[in-house]
């Protein structure tokens, strides 16, 4: 409709920290989206069922990626922040969904590959259809733009393929959405050590989270894997370096990370004073979220009413996809 704001839909799971991964491969493009755009995010606690079948933390875990998300600038006035479990609807969706994806594209998934390698004797049937719960997610919302990490670019190509095989058989109900980032590229942050992606629950000392203190900061940067330095002018970096630039070109001031870049070029460059400035302006990008978060996990009610109405806010718009998809599929008999 002429007028309307895009709809952006993105999820997270509550199966540990935040991490940077999280916050720049995501998280930083939501809260620059809330204003432009009609924003739906949510904490995606059923699909941390397929891996974490314990619920000693989940209640735990959830409420802290709450006030996390808060307090990396999610404003629950300005989009709607929610939790999965409460929005059945979703559930609804996904089922019909079910029929719309075929086990051999499942099995091919590279998370799901991924997984069945972690995770051998718990190869449920909700890991395998995990993209998709992930498309009833987005298509509930009838979003368009998923600001995600590159890792979830396959599950964005599936949701679009569940979508138009929908519309092919019932009409044209679901819209088709894209993998967004307000870069050119989707983003991929590398753990410290540059082996592999940060992620929550593996590699700790090589992965920084929004919760880390200033020290653990400071120990985990300085601990980061480097070499003698180049020999050669101009060299290709290897991808530990490459890693530490990267970090350094999100966090610190443009004439700090040229003079580190002109040292690695000219054959000069000390690490430990690079590492030492990472650490410094790092310290001073993550604390102010991590007070800001602690401050708001400390109001329950607070906490309490932005779920709630997250909650039914979400419901709300959801339902009219839903009652679009019924009627398109033909659930009418009375
Ligand atoms: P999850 O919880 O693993 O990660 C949340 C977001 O963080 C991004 N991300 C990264 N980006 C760059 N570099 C990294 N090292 C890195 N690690 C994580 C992820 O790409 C993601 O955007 N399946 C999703 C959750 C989900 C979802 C959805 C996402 C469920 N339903 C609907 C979008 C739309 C996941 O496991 O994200």
């Amino acid at each position: 409709m002429e007028g309307k704001k895009e709809i952006v839909l993105s999820g997270i799971r509550p199966t540990g920290f935040v991490h940077l991964g999280n916050y720049f491969g995501a998280i930083r493009n939501w809260v620059n989206m809330q204003t432009e755009f009609d924003c739906y995010f949510c904490v995606v606690d059923w699909h941390s069922l397929t891996t974490h079948p314990d619920t000693k933390e989940l209640q735990t875990n959830v409420h802290r990626l709450m006030s996390e998300l808060i307090g990396s600038g999610l404003d629950p006035e300005k989009c709607v922040l929610y939790i999965q479990s409460d929005v059945p609807e979703i559930a609804e969706l996904y089922l019909y969904l079910n029929m719309m994806a075929y086990k051999g594209e499942l099995e091919k998934t590279v998370t799901f590959k991924d997984k069945v390698r972690m995770q051998p004797d718990n190869v449920n049937a909700g890991l395998l259809t995990y993209p998709v719960l992930q498309s009833a997610d987005i298509l509930i919302h009838r979003a368009v733009k998923v600001p995600v990490g590159k890792d979830q670019e396959q599950h964005i190509e599936m949701t679009r393929n569940f979508a138009e095989r929908f519309n092919h058989r019932y009409g044209d109900v679901l819209s088709l959405p894209y993998a967004f980032n307000y870069g050119s590229e989707l983003t991929k942050v590398m753990s410290l050590d540059g082996i592999g992606k940060m992620s929550k629950s593996e590699n700790q000392m090589n992965t920084l989270y929004l919760a880390d203190d200033d020290d653990s900061i400071r120990k985990k940067i300085m601990k980061a894997k480097t070499d003698s330095g180049p020999t050669e002018p101009n060299s290709v970096k290897p991808d530990f370096i490459d890693g530490l630039f990267s970090l350094m070109k999100i966090v610190s001031k443009n004439d700090v990370v040229e003079k580190f870049e002109s040292d690695f070029n000219n054959c000069n460059i000390r690490y430990g004073d690079m590492k030492k400035q990472l650490a410094e302006d790092m310290i001073n990008f993550i604390s102010p979220i991590r007070k800001r978060t602690e401050d708001i996990r400390k109001d329950e009610n607070y906490m309490k009413r932005v779920m709630k109405l997250g909650a039914e806010k979400a419901r709300e718009n959801a339902n009219i996809t839903l009652q679009t998809v019924r009627n398109a599929i033909g659930l009418k008999y009375y």
